[in-house]
C-alpha cells in the first residue's frame, strides 16, 4: 500500500515536508477530478506517485483543463456519474479500494448559485452526504478530506480573519450549501466514525484560488484571460474587492499535508475543520490583480494590449466583499504555509495561458509549474 510505518513516522516527525516515497502507489479516490481543482490536484498526486481514481461529470467548460492537459493519462480509473448516484458512487469507491479520498466535486459558482439554488443545495449538501455514506461501506478508507470554502462563515464583513471556530453562515447560496457541508461532515463523524479504526474526517476551507487552466465562468482570472486573448478590455465589477488570492497548489498541498496527518498514528486530532488562506500579503482588490494580469500578460505576448475598465456593480446579486483566513491551525499543525506569494502566483498563472495562447502544450506547462512549485516547497 505504500504507508510503510517508518517511513510514516518520519514523516509525521516532519509534516512539512513530502515524502513521495510514502505516496507511491497509495490509492486515492478524487471526486470532481474532471474540474479545474480536481485536474490539477489528480497530475499532482501522480506526480508524489500516487495512484488516482475519479469519480465526476464530464468537463463543463470550453476548452477544460482536464483536457487540455492530458489528465486521463494520469489516472488508474476514471468514473463519470452523478454524486447523486448513490449506487454508482458506492460501486465506484468499492472497486477502487481507496485508503485516502479526497471529496472535491460540487457546484462551485455563487452566481450559479443563484440561478440554480436547489441544484447547488443538492449536489453539494446531499452530493457530500451521500459520499461520506457511501466511506462508511469501504473499510479501506482511512482518511476523507472535504473540500468547502472560505464562503463558509458567517460574514458580517468586519475586517477580521475567519478562525475555523467562527461561526458558520452564508448568505448566497452557494455559500450556505458549502456551510452545511460542514454540518454534515461534523455529524457523519461524530455519528458513524467514533471507533478507534474508523476512517478520519476533516474538511477544509480554501479562498478564490487561480492557476493555469481555469475557464469558470465569472471568476477574475479567466474573464481577464478571454479578453486578453481576444484583444478586448476585461470590465471588472467590484473591482474594490478585498480578495485573499493564492495559487491553486498552495491549498491542494495542504490537503496532502492534511491527508499525511490523518493517516498518522494520532490522526484523530486531525479530524476537524482546517483554513488555508494566504499570507496578508496575498490579499488584494479585484482591480490590483487585474491590472497585475493585464501587465504580466503585455510582457508575455508580443504585440498585446491587455487592459481593464470597471464596470457597474448595481443590479449584481450580493457577494461578500471582504473574506481573510486565519490559518494558523494549519500552520501549527500540519507545517502548512503558502510556497508562492502573490507575484509569483500571477506570473505563473498569467505564464500558463499566455504559453498556451502562443501554441504551447498545456500538458507539459502544468507538469513543469508542478515541478517548480514542488521546489519551491521542499
Ligand atoms: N476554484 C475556486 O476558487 C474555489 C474556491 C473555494 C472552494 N472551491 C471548491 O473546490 C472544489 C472544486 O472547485 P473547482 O473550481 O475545481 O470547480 P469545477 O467546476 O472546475 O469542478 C467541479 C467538479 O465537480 C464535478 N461535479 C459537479 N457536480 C457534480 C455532480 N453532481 N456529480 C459528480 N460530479 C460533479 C464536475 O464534474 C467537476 O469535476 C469545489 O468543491 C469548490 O466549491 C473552489
Amino acid at each position: 500500500m505504500g504507508f510503510g510505518s517508518s517511513a510514516l513516522e518520519e514523516m509525521v516527525s516532519a509534516p512539512s515536508v513530502i515524502h513521495t516515497d510514502v505516496w507511491r502507489d497509495c490509492p486515492f479516490f478524487l471526486t470532481g477530478h474532471t474540474g479545474f481543482k480536481g485536474s490539477w490536484l489528480s497530475l499532482l498526486l501522480h506526480r508524489l506517485g500516487a495512484r488516482v481514481h475519479g469519480y465526476a461529470l464530464d468537463p463543463t467548460t470550453t476548452p477544460d483543463l482536464f483536457t487540455q492537459a492530458r489528465v486521463a493519462q494520469a489516472l488508474v480509473s476514471d468514473v463519470r456519474a452523478n454524486l447523486n448516484d448513490a449506487a454508482a458512487l458506492r460501486r465506484a469507491l468499492a472497486a477502487a479500494q481507496p485508503r485516502v479520498v479526497f471529496h472535491l466535486a460540487a457546484q462551485p459558482l455563487v452566481r450559479a448559485s443563484y440561478a440554480d439554488p436547489l441544484g447547488t443545495w443538492a449536489d453539494n449538501v446531499m452530493g457530500t452526504a451521500r459520499v461520506l455514506d457511501a466511506v462508511r461501506q469501504v473499510p479501506s478508507v482511512r482518511a476523507v478530506v472535504v473540500i468547502t470554502t472560505d464562503k463558509v462563515y458567517e460574514n458580517p464583513e468586519h475586517n477580521q480573519p475567519f478562525a475555523e471556530g467562527d461561526p458558520l453562515g452564508g448568505h448566497d447560496p452557494y455559500s450556505a450549501s458549502k456551510a452545511a457541508c460542514e454540518l454534515a461532515v461534523s455529524s457523519w463523524r461524530r455519528s458513524f466514525f467514533t471507533a478507534p479504526d474508523a476512517a478520519r474526517i476533516a474538511s477544509a476551507r480554501a479562498g478564490n484560488v487561480v492557476g493555469g487552466g481555469d475557464w469558470a465562468a465569472d471568476r477574475l482570472l479567466p474573464d481577464c484571460m478571454r479578453a486578453f486573448a481576444l484583444g478586448q478590455a476585461v470590465t471588472l465589477r467590484m473591482g474594490q474587492a478585498v480578495r485573499p488570492w493564492q495559487h491553486v497548489l498552495d491549498p491542494l498541498l495542504g490537503y496532502v499535508q492534511l491527508a499525511q496527518s490523518l493517516l498518522s498514528a494520532d490522526g484523530a486530532k486531525y479530524a476537524q475543520a482546517y483554513n488555508f488562506g494566504p499570507d496578508p500579503s496575498g490579499q488584494a482588490t479585484v482591480g490590483e490583480v487585474a491590472a497585475t494580469a493585464a501587465q504580466q500578460w503585455n510582457a508575455d505576448v508580443p504585440g498585446a494590449n491587455a487592459r481593464v475598465t470597471l464596470g457597474d456593480a448595481q443590479g449584481q446579486p450580493h457577494e461578500a466583499g471582504l473574506l481573510r483566513l486565519d490559518s494558523s491551525r494549519a500552520r501549527q499543525d500540519l507545517g502548512w504555509q503558502p510556497r508562492w506569494d502573490l507575484p509569483a502566483t500571477l506570473r505563473h498563472t498569467v505564464a500558463w495561458y499566455a504559453q498556451a495562447h502562443g501554441g504551447g502544450d498545456a500538458a507539459q506547462i502544468t507538469r513543469q509549474q508542478i515541478d517548480a512549485y514542488l521546489e519551491a516547497a521542499q
